[in-house]
Order: C-alpha cells, then sequence, then structure tokens
C-alpha cells in the first residue's frame, strides 16, 4: 500500500488526508477494508458494541420496532444498515425483531450498505444465518425510486468516514496533506486550503486556537446522509459513534485532535505508519451530522451518551427481567452503557425527517 502511494504522489504530486485516508481504508486492491473481512472484537483489531454480544442488535431491534408502531405499522418498511460489515449486527437486529413481532419482521426489507461489498463479487464473507432475507448492496440508487418509511443506522460508521486534517498557524487554517520526504517516505507537509467545502466547514469553529493546534473536519456529511434520505418516506436515523458536539470537539485544550489508528487492539498515532493495515479513525463531530441532516430536510430528535439511551430503549425489557436471576445480558447491558466502558464516549444522535416526530427528552446533551 505505501508502494502504491508513493507513487500515486509522484505521479499525481501531495494527497489531501481525506484522499489518503480513503485509499488507505477502501483501495480496492490493498486497502484497509479490502481483501478477506477483518474479524471485529477478540481476534481483530478492536472491539465495537456489536461484539460485546447479541445486546446491542436486540435494544436496536426495540427502538425500530418502536418507531414501526408508531408511524402506523406500515404494510412495507425499510431498515438501511450502514456499515453492516460482516452481517452480525444484521443478524441480531433480525433475531431479535422475530422474537418481537411477527407482522413487522414479515413486512420488513433489510438492506445492508458498506464499501467493502465492493471487492466481493465472490464473496469471501462467512455470513451467519439470517432468520429474514437481507440484501447486500453497494449502492442506494436502485432504492430511490422505491421509497420506504423506515429505519437508516449505522454503529462505528461515521468515524470511518474519511477526514481532512487542519492545523492552525499564525491565525489561519492550513490543511496538513501526505506528501514525500526527501528519502521517498510519506511525510505530512502543510499547505493553503483551496477546498470551498473544508473553508466552509471552518468557520463555524472560530479562530482562538493556540499555534500549531491539529485537528480533523469532515466535509462529506451531508454526501453520506443524501442517499439513504432519498430511500427512506419520513424516515429515522441512528448514529451510535465516539465524538463530541462542536464545542467540546474543538475545544481549544484539544490540541492533538483525535486520529487514531488501531491494530491489534494498541491505538497508535501516526496514520502514515502501516497504511493499509491498520484501522484509521476520528471521532465525529455530531453537531456538523445534525446540520448537514438539516440541510436535507431532517432535524435532530435525541442526543445523549450511548449508555442513556439504551438504558432508556433497555427500559420495558428490564423491568420484566425483575426477580429472575442474572443473564448473560446483565455483562453485556454493564459493559454497553457504564460511564467507564462504552457507555459515556459512545453517542447516538436520532435524526428524524417525520415532521409529528416527538424529541425525546433522555436526559439531551447539546448539539
Ligand atoms: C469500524 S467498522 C464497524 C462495523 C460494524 N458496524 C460494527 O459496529 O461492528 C466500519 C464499517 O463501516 C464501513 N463503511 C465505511 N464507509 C462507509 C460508507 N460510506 N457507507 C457504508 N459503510 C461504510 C466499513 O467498510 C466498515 O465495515
Amino acid at each position: 500500500m505505501k508502494t502504491l502511494l508513493s507513487e500515486r504522489i509522484e505521479r499525481s504530486g501531495p494527497l489531501t488526508f481525506h484522499d489518503f485516508m480513503a485509499a488507505a481504508l477502501y483501495d480496492p486492491r490493498l486497502g484497509y477494508y479490502s481483501g478477506e473481512i477483518r474479524p471485529i472484537g477478540r481476534n481483530g483489531d478492536f472491539f465495537t458494541s456489536v461484539s460485546v454480544g447479541s445486546l446491542f442488535g436486540e435494544l436496536l431491534a426495540r427502538r425500530f420496532f418502536r418507531e414501526w408502531t408508531e408511524i402506523g405499522s406500515p404494510a412495507r418498511w425499510r431498515i438501511v444498515e450502514c456499515g453492516g460489515h460482516d452481517g452480525s449486527l444484521a443478524r441480531d437486529v433480525l433475531d431479535a425483531l422475530e422474537r418481537l413481532d411477527s407482522r413487522a419482521i414479515a413486512t420488513l426489507e433489510y438492506v445492508i450498505v458498506d464499501p467493502l461489498l465492493e471487492h466481493q463479487d465472490t464473496p469471501s464473507l462467512t455470513l451467519p444465518a439470517f432468520p429474514h432475507p437481507v440484501r447486500f448492496t453497494r449502492s442506494l440508487i436502485e432504492f430511490a425510486s422505491d421509497p420506504l418509511p423506515g429505519i437508516a443506522f449505522g454503529n462505528e460508521v461515521l468515524d470511518a468516514l474519511p477526514c481532512h486534517l487542519v492545523e492552525w498557524q499564525a491565525g489561519t487554517w492550513v490543511e496538513r496533506r501526505v506528501a514525500l520526504n526527501p528519502m521517498g517516505g510519506l511525510a505530512f507537509e502543510t499547505c493553503a486550503i483551496g477546498d470551498a467545502l473544508l473553508l466552509q466547514a471552518l468557520i463555524p469553529l472560530g479562530g482562538h486556537f493556540p499555534d500549531g493546534y491539529r485537528t480533523e473536519v469532515r466535509t462529506c456529511y451531508q454526501s453520506f446522509l443524501e442517499p439513504l434520505v432519498l430511500c427512506l418516506k419520513s424516515g429515522l436515523m441512528i448514529w451510535a459513534d465516539y465524538g463530541f458536539n462542536r464545542q467540546d470537539y474543538y475545544h481549544p485544550d484539544r490540541t492533538a485532535g483525535t486520529l487514531r489508528t488501531y491494530a491489534k487492539h494498541r491505538a497508535g498515532e501516526n496514520p502514515l505508519d502501516h497504511p493499509g493495515e491498520t484501522d484509521i479513525t476520528a471521532h465525529v463531530d455530531f453537531t456538523a451530522v445534525a446540520e448537514a441532516a438539516q440541510a436535507l430536510g431532517g432535524r435532530p430528535t435525541a442526543f445523549c451518551d450511548q449508555g442513556t439511551w439504551l438504558t432508556a430503549t433497555a427500559r420495558d425489557a428490564l423491568l420484566a427481567q425483575e426477580g429472575h436471576p442474572p443473564s448473560s445480558h446483565w455483562r453485556q447491558f454493564h459493559t454497553l452503557t457504564h460511564p467507564a466502558h462504552l457507555g459515556r464516549c459512545f453517542h447516538i444522535l436520532e435524526l428524524s425527517w417525520n415532521p409529528a416526530a416527538p424529541t425525546q427528552n433522555l436526559r439531551p446533551l447539546t448539539l
């Protein structure tokens, strides 16, 4: 991958970090997410809420089922899962929906969209057994001509979208891009910002940063959400990820940003070291995601930490457990919701395109 990137830079000049990250993660031949599906969890490079166990999917299914009933139990509805990876979360959601209501699952079209399917012409994907058909797709274009009421969601997808790197120097932002050093290795350099979208995205950050302040900015949230909006009618979106509202993200004390690499459960700081072999991720600016949704006619209806959201979603199931011996679900619930585990650093943003949808009062955080 390093050779491929070096040749590309030699041929066409330095790469924005956005283009570098897109290649390092999603290059069809050598990207981190190409080829064999990488395991997530103990045998992989990182854990997610999905690898904690089936409870995360079960609680999402409860929220989806509530939405289905609130919109009048339509005769056809659609769930679009973004970044469905190896299908584990889909299996957990569908198993739970099947237990919840036979009509809800019989009328459901479940779609997984993930760029790694790009490389799966003869899928090396070992899919779990689904209790209901799942459609895998590389593009949502075919669904836009038949929009259905329903839900789009994703866990740890937004943090995997390519970002730009910027640095505050002498009262202005410059872009950090990837060039070649005199020895031919990959190295960062800074340059003036030419990208109009990036310049626009930097305006709300203000201008009170210490010299050398480095951070990340994504300009792709609107283009990411738009195809999802087109294939849903008065839809709901649910995004679970690590991140902050804008004010916390771009706090002047966060001088080195949030960009990280992950390999074998070890976090690294330099994405140029092993492109294609490590995951690359940066936190999510949830305010920017909410604004992108607003530009597409939606509005945020809930934003809170994962612990709060899952506890509210699990309320009925928890009450039903009262008096029963503790099950393995309790351990999972603890990991997913405890502030010292995944409960506080992960957040959930709900976005709605349904004018009648109520705003939920889940100890809300400010966007
Ligand atoms: C960190 S993994 C999370 C996988 C799974 N959702 C989980 O929580 O275990 C990120 C996933 O997002 C996918 N992804 C990246 N960009 C995407 C996009 N534009 N649309 C849909 N999926 C995307 C990646 O291919 C990868 O499967």
